[in-house]
């Protein structure tokens, strides 16, 4: 099996991608390629440094400001309603399915045409595309598996219960699916290799939530013999146990039957990927349907044996193929937001969120994602096809319901490659007004930065009452020791000297409002006077601000 292409950045290895041509220096220069050669001959690529990582499209690291269709809309037919609302939220990346069923009509018998079509529009409307490999698994269930698979039984294996019933989710011991599955996601990629040279794709999504609901594992011939066998060793490993010949309910107890689960289907999805891969290297990812962060209860509560945070060492050791293990995010509470995205990003693994609730409240959490140093965020149901799917998202989908994340993208699309560098650069710093704590204060450097949510432009306002809905987010980017980056929403932005200095006072040496062009900044007007006196306040303007301090 082949192994993930992230690698440990050394300056050298950035320089010369993986297909040989010259990349920009993403520590020299955020900017877009210098040439369109370049460009089109750079593959997308994840570098890590230091335990943080870039994506790299065109040769440099990028942010991805995405929007994921709703699951029926990446047919050609319904297109014309998906591009509205792509555009209508300034995304710089779309993310659509393709569908197995309609992939492969026959067996071995592949219809790229509409594959080709997505590719082709989203080169015309300017966006970068994310493909979801919709097959054996899509939040549990096998929907889109060919019916010429699902008509046949020998095949078409469904988990078993304990108690011999037939379940929702195939087995993932079923081989002659994951072949099958297998042929057809290499066809998917081979064809993406040889018609894609401009990398209009920049990831792929290797299933979609996959895992089981109504039980937390397979109980099919194949499953009960391989629950008994010693687990492998790269498991015992990755979940911190010795080597040892020791089968799965001795090594693991009460969490056997989970982690065996995830064991299978990791394994499963992993060999999908590398099939793929093997054709043609590009990022690719697993998402999940998450469990509770803070309170996941018994394990019936969540989709067993998709990539959840409990289990992310055993999908590392199982599927090396996937680059990143990525959460879907519907849950508004900020600490669980705040909790998953801390799970995710790890060492071994970059924070990407390919999907979050389009409801408008999760917008502000596109800064929290910031700060965790996100690689993209992508709200799901984004088209203007009428299909909503309250209450996980808006109730209403059209340009209004899509303001809030718009602005967003709006506000850090002209610099997201400045972003994307300054975030591999550890210096992002992100936050998301908390329901019922109006202020909240960031640590950076020797400075402390404090956020007050719901206060009036004018005044001290001693205590800030929040907004009457948390709405209020920003971001604070360090570009020098004193001096920042800063943008945001509907909150108050101060610089303060931090507890070391405490004898000192802090100076707004020059506030300059501006936007970035070309991976410049360049200078609109100063902000001095009333603008500055209260601390720097953010309304529903998208303003970018380069702060920077003295003492005095
Ligand atoms: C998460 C899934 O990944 C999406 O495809 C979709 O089904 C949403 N849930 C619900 O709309």
């Amino acid at each position: 099996m082949r192994t993930a292409p992230i690698c440990v950045l050394t300056l050298a290895a950035l320089l010369a991608g993986p297909d040989g041509a010259r990349a920009a220096d993403p520590l020299e220069s955020a900017t877009a390629p210098k040439s369109a050669t370049a460009a089109k001959s750079t593959m997308p690529r994840l570098v890590q440094k230091d335990g943080r990582y870039a994506l790299l499209v065109d040769g440099a690291p990028f942010l991805l400001l995405g929007a994921q269709v709703n699951n029926s809309s990446a047919w050609p037919a319904v297109l014309p309603e998906v591009w509205p609302a792509i555009k209508a939220l300034h995304a710089n990346t779309v993310e659509m399915p393709v569908y197995w069923e309609q992939f492969e009509p026959r067996p071995g018998a592949f219809d790229y045409s509409v594959v080709d079509t997505l590719v082709g529009q989203s080169r015309k409307n300017g966006v970068r595309l994310v493909l979801l490999w919709f097959a054996t698994w899509k939040n549990n269930g096998p929907a889109y598996v060919p019916l010429w698979l699902k008509q046949d039984p020998q095949r078409f294996a469904r988990m078993l219960t304990a108690d011999g019933r037939p379940l929702g989710s195939i087995s993932p011991f079923s081989t002659e699916m994951l072949e099958a599955d297998k042929h057809a996601f290499a066809a998917l990629m081979r064809h993406l290799k040889k018609t894609d040279p401009q990398h209009t794709v920049i990831l792929v999504q290797v299933e979609n939530e996959s895992g089981t609901w109504g039980a937390v594992r397979d109980y099919s011939p194949a499953a009960l013999k391989a629950f008994d066998a010693p687990v492998p060793a790269p498991i015992l490993t990755a979940m911190g146990k010795k080597p040892a010949n020791v089968a799965w309910k001795e090594a693991f107890g009460k969490d056997a039957d989970e982690f065996f689960h995830a064991w299978a289907v990791a394994r499963y999805v992993g060999e999908v990927a590398a099939a793929g891969k093997a054709e043609y290297p590009l990022p690719l990812y697993a998402n999940a349907a998450l469990r509770d962060p803070l309170a996941p209860g018994p394990t019936v509560n969540w989709e067993s044996g998709g990539p959840t945070d409990d289990v992310l060492p055993i999908w590392k050791a199982a599927a090396p193929a996937l680059d990143l293990l990525a959460p879907d995010i519907y849950m508004d509470d900020y600490a669980k937001v705040d909790k998953v995205m801390e799970l995710y990003r790890r060492p071994d693994n970059p924070l990407f969120i390919p999907e979050i609730s389009n409801a408008p409240a999760y917008a502000r959490f596109f800064f929290l994602a910031l700060g965790h140093q996100a690689l993209g965020f992508s709200p799901f149901g984004v088209d203007f096809t009428k299909y909503v799917n309250f209450p996980l998202g808006a109730k209403k989908m059209n340009e209004e319901a899509l303001a809030p994340f718009a602005l967003d993208y709006q506000l850090v699309g002209p610099m997201m490659r400045e972003l994307a560098r300054l975030g591999f650069e550890g210096k992002v710093h992100g936050v998301a007004e908390k329901k019922g704590t109006p202020a909240q204060s960031l640590e950076i450097g020797g400075w402390k930065v404090d956020v007050r949510y719901g206060l009036p432009q004018f005044g001290f306002g001693e205590k800030p009452p929040g907004n009457p809905e948390p709405v209020g987010g920003a971001f604070v980017a360090q570009l020098a020791d004193d001096q920042f980056l800063v943008a945001g929403f509907h909150c108050r932005l101060d610089f303060q000297t931090s507890a070391a200095a405490p004898k000192k006072q802090r100076d707004y040496v020059r506030v300059e409002e501006g936007t970035y062009e070309n991976g410049k900044f360049k200078f609109r007007r100063l902000w001095n006077g009333d603008q500055t006196d209260w601390g720097l306040n953010f309304t529903s303007d998208p303003v970018v601000l380069r702060v920077t301090l003295g003492t005095y």
